[in-house]
């Protein structure tokens, strides 16, 4: 070894971190290097144990890293889970990791429960997209139109809404509604997915979200070339022009399903790069190709604000009650529709 090189010490976990997350460590070994799992581990141990003093549900969306993903989530699932969980949930404390337009639909569907989110900054480019008066001057140009709009929004915006959808569900949303017309916002991509799937005439808005976006056809085709046989699986906030190269598309919990159902030898989620980790942890067969497109503000939930959230009781979301009243009428409206289903 050269004299310059700082020889790599691994922290010495203390044999009580040890025994509370080595059943953890033992599932997510392949996918954590062992010299990461000591910084977390720590970590991990203390907010597992924090969560139980506290009456605290973690749930988790599954761009979240691995080692808050399989560490310290009490549940994980896409936009349309997380929305169901909060509302059935008997905890006083609702830890979102995600972003925050889910922390809020966690407010809406539970007033009286303390949610909290580790980063408030923790935002969408697809909620930023829109405002509430933009919806007021949409209804204003097409009186009459219903409005379904996707979870990805600020709690203004769904109060403006007949209906909300996620991408699990906004085809059977949209259709649930018997109309010939909808408005469907904000995400212009899934309102094109949307379109291709229902009679339905659907007017769109042009948000979209900056981690799908950057998905392109040429880049399918070419994990194609380089990897023959491998299967592609889509996000519907990709562009259209991608979503026809993949071989199936789905909301990220129908991904995830479909990866279970059909073990490809090899695949590619496109979609945020996290979600290969945590599906990988599950399927050692199965070959993950992983481009890497990070969401950063999913990517600003850590096990350090996660601890901090915990011992402060810190961010609280909170959303104007009159405000919440509305907005929960369309997320229940949403949630009364196909319950059950499967994206
Ligand atoms: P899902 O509802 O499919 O989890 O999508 C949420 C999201 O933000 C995807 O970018
Ligand atoms: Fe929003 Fe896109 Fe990030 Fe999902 S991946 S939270 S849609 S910016």
């Amino acid at each position: 070894m050269s004299p310059l090189a700082v020889p790599r010490k691994k922290p010495a976990l203390s044999p009580a971190v040890r025994k509370a997350t080595d059943p953890i460590y033992q599932r997510v070994k392949r996918i954590i290097p062992e010299i990461e799992w000591a910084v977390h581990a720590p970590l991990i141990a203390r907010i597992n144990e924090l969560k139980k003093t506290r009456n605290a549900l973690l749930l988790a969306h599954n761009y979240q890293t691995p080692e808050i993903f399989h560490g310290v989530a009490d549940l994980s699932g896409d936009s349309l889970a997380l929305a169901r969980q909060a509302s059935e949930t008997d905890a006083e404390i609702i830890v979102l990791c995600g972003v925050h337009f889910m922390a809020e639909t966690a407010k809406i569907l539970s007033p009286d429960k303390t949610v909290l989110i580790p980063d408030l900054e923790a935002g969408c480019s697809l909620a930023d997209s829109i405002t509430a008066a933009d919806v007021r001057l949409l209804r204003e140009r097409y009186p009459g139109v219903p409005v379904v709009t996707y979870v990805n929004t600020s709690a203004e915006v769904k109060a403006e809404t007949d209906v909300c959808c996620t991408s699990a569900n906004a085809v059977e949303v949209v259709e649930s509604l018997g109309t010939e017309r909808v408005i469907f916002l904000p995400d212009e991509y899934l309102g094109h997915h949307v379109r291709n799937h229902t009679d339905v005439e659907v007017i769109l808005w042009k948000g979209h979200c900056e981690v799908h976006e950057q998905f392109s056809a040429a880049e399918l085709r070419g994990y194609r070339d380089l990897h023959p046989g491998i299967r592609i699986i889509a996000h519907p906030e990709c562009p259209q022009d991608v979503l026809r190269e993949a071989d199936f598309v789905g909301s990220t919990s129908g991904m995830i399903n479909w990866v279970g159902d059909h073990r490809p030898a090899k695949v590619v989620m496109i979609t945020e790069c996290s979600m290969s980790d945590n599906v990988a942890v599950h399927y050692p067969e199965v070959e993950f190709v992983r481009p890497c497109n990070l969401c950063p503000h999913m990517k600003k939930i850590t096990l350090e604000n996660i601890l901090s959230a915990l011992e402060r009781t810190e961010h609280r979301v909170e959303v104007d009650p009159a405000v919440a009243e509305r907005a929960r009428g369309a997320v229940d409206r949403m949630l009364a529709v196909g319950r059950g289903a499967r994206g």
